[in-house]
């Protein structure tokens, strides 16, 4: 059996720095929301590293030269709502022509289980990488359900990103989609009874919109 793909745990100190400030209990939604955009541009960074870059030739004001781009391809952002969308600023102010798609999963709050509610997606999927964003990756199942969803599509290719993940949320991610790279930037202790990360940050949805 192959080994699954890599968890990137993005260790930056500016982005664990960010981290910290995040899960304090008392920070104003205001400031919740200005971290978690800024640590997304960085994680941005991260999750694109690997991107294929072409040389082309560019004329400065003193000479020709030869110099990389981006290879034209073409990048999604999957926003596992609603929190995914806390993710999602950040990343276009860094990948600014990526088109944006929106899975809508909720977690039955008894058996813990993804149920889908909404889905929509670029019509040219097989023509593009996708990043899923969803920041907490607690038990996993919203993660592989939509992972799953998404694979229908035929993307080319398939990351995710979380902010904060359970031991449990990856090693069930790695189980379903062991083709998938997991960046994240932090791996907590474990789920508690309620399926919340712990030590973690809380409900990452009512903390980014101010919902409790
Ligand atoms: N979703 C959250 O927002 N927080 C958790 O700890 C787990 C799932």
């Amino acid at each position: 059996m192959t080994s699954p793909a890599p968890v990137h745990v993005v260790d930056h100190p500016l982005v664990q720095h960010k981290l910290t400030l995040l899960r304090k209990k008392d920070l104003s939604t205001s400031s919740f929301r200005r971290l978690l955009h800024e640590i997304s541009m960085l994680m941005a960074y991260e999750v694109t590293r690997d991107m294929p870059t072409q040389m082309i030739e560019i004329e400065t004001p003193l000479e020709k030269m030869q110099s990389p781009v981006i290879e034209g391809r073409k990048t999604v952002f999957v926003v596992v709502m609603r929190a995914g969308s806390g993710f999602l600023d950040g990343m276009l102010e860094v990948v600014p022509g990526a088109r944006v798609g929106h899975i809508g999963l909720y977690r039955d709050p008894k058996t813990l289980v993804a149920v889908e509610y909404y889905f929509k997606m670029p019509h040219d999927m097989d023509e593009r990488d996708a990043i899923v964003l969803d920041p907490m990756l607690a038990t996993g199942n919203s993660a592989v359900a939509a992972v799953d969803r998404l694979k229908e599509t035929r993307p080319k290719s398939i990351r995710f990103v979380s902010l904060v993940a359970a031991p449990e949320g990856v090693d069930n991610m790695q189980r379903h989609h062991p083709d998938v790279p997991i960046f994240t930037a932090a791996i907590d202790r474990e789920l508690n009874d309620h399926g919340y990360i712990v030590p973690g940050l809380g409900d990452a949805g009512d903390r980014l919109f101010g919902t409790k």
